[in-house]
């Protein structure tokens, strides 16, 4: 069976790509240096799937480690989640942004190359399309113009990739560009433990549920939208890792890169959200309007045509499932991986 390097793995998405890597089994090797997730996740992983993974704390900046690893263990293809994510900080702290996931990836691809490894899955993101674009975004429109320093690097790092494989005919590179993701494991075990006040919608909405939070502010009410607020493709956490393993059955061993947008193809507006979320749950979100977030576009949803045809991947988890395991995570888990 293959063995899979996973940077970040202990992540939210990393976690759940784990999980189904296990169920399938592969052989999975996690780097990651627990900046922004605990090993409690991965205990939690090795529970529900009853197999084991090897679990390495380290930096993807750190060469050395990263010899060592492609020394020691015979990894056929890497999926690298590995990096910060939180658009705010990123202006405040550019070049920590730059250096961990640009930087770091450049030292991971250097020992990948070294190694004879050549298969890669790398997490890009939707905001590579910028703003320049209408809905449903797909995979032919130009990239160029991001809003934020991580957006900008989700770019840098694409276009690198890019580079690398007109270089090398050696390289499979698999470019995910993910929508919004949410949702958890139907288990309600492992989701998303956002550290402090969550600057994405999902988590924000539990918590207010859950009475961590007082209220959601909704930026914007004035948006060419269905009802005035912002339009997403959310997308359930489980299709997304599912994503992954399609790209590595698919692309493995192909030469070249190539990009496909992760989302389901259809968006809801927040006030769409809360309103599910009270249908399916039963809890109220108390909300008041705000200000339209800087950097915020009206509606990103996705073209998901070449995903479904060229990774055979078809979402299966609906808003509704999605609102469903959001809240399960959250009531089983008030305060994260921390208790409980
Ligand atoms: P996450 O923060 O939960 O996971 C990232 C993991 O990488 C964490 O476990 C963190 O500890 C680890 N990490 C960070 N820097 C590291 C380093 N230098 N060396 C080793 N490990 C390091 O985030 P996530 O939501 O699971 O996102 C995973 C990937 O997907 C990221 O690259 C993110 O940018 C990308 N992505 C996320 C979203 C989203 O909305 N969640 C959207 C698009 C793309
Ligand atoms: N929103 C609110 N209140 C909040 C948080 C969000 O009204 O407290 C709204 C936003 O304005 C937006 C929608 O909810 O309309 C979704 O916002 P998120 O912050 O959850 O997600 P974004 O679409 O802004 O950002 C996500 C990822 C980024 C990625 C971007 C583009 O978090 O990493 O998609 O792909 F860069």
């Amino acid at each position: 069976m293959l063995t899979i390097l996973v940077t970040g793995g202990a992540g939210y998405i990393g976690s759940h790509t784990c999980l189904q890597l296990l169920e399938k089994d592969y052989e999975v090797v996690v780097l990651d240096n627990l900046a922004n997730s605990t090993l409690e996740a991965l205990r939690r992983v090795q529970t529900l799937t009853n197999k084991s993974l090897t679990f390495i704390q380290g930096d993807i900046r750190n060469p050395q480690l990263l010899d060592q690893i492609f020394t020691q263990y015979s990894i056929d293809a890497v999926i690298h989640f590995a990096g910060l994510k939180a658009v705010g900080e990123s202006q405040l702290k550019p070049l920590e942004y730059f250096d961990n996931n640009i930087s770091g990836s450049i030292a991971l691809f250097n020992a990948m190359k070294k190694a004879n490894v050549f298969n890669l899955v790398f997490s890009s993101s939707a905001t590579v399309y910028g703003e320049l674009h209408e809905s449903p975004l797909n995979e032919m429109m130009c990239t160029g113009t991001t809003t934020n320093n991580y957006g900008y690097t989700k770019l840098i790092v694409e276009q690198l990739l890019e580079k690398l494989s007109q270089s090398d005919p050696r390289w499979s590179i698999a470019l995910l560009r993910y929508f919004n993701p949410v949702g958890a494991h139907p288990s309600g075990l492992i989701g998303e433990n956002p550290r402090g006040i969550p600057n994405n919608l999902m988590p924000y909405v539990t918590q207010v549920a859950i009475g961590a939070r007082e209220k959601l502010s909704i930026f914007g009410q004035d948006y060419e939208t269905i009802d005035g607020t912002g339009v997403r493709d959310y997308i359930h956490v489980m299709d997304l890792a599912n994503a992954h393993l399609c790209a590595l059955q698919n692309r493995i061993n192909r030469s070249g890169c190539r990009a496909w947008n992760i989302g389901t193809g259809s968006g809801a507006s927040v006030l769409q959200v809360i309103k599910t979320f009270k249908d399916v749950n039963g809890v109220d979100v108390k909300y008041e309007f705000a200000p339209r977030r800087d950097g915020d576009i009206a509606i990103c949803y996705a073209d998901n045509q070449r995903a479904i045809s060229e990774l055979g991947w078809i979402p299966q988890y609906g808003l509704e499932e999605m609102l469903r395991d959001s809240w399960n995570w959250q009531k089983q888990n008030p305060n994260g991986f921390n208790e409980g």
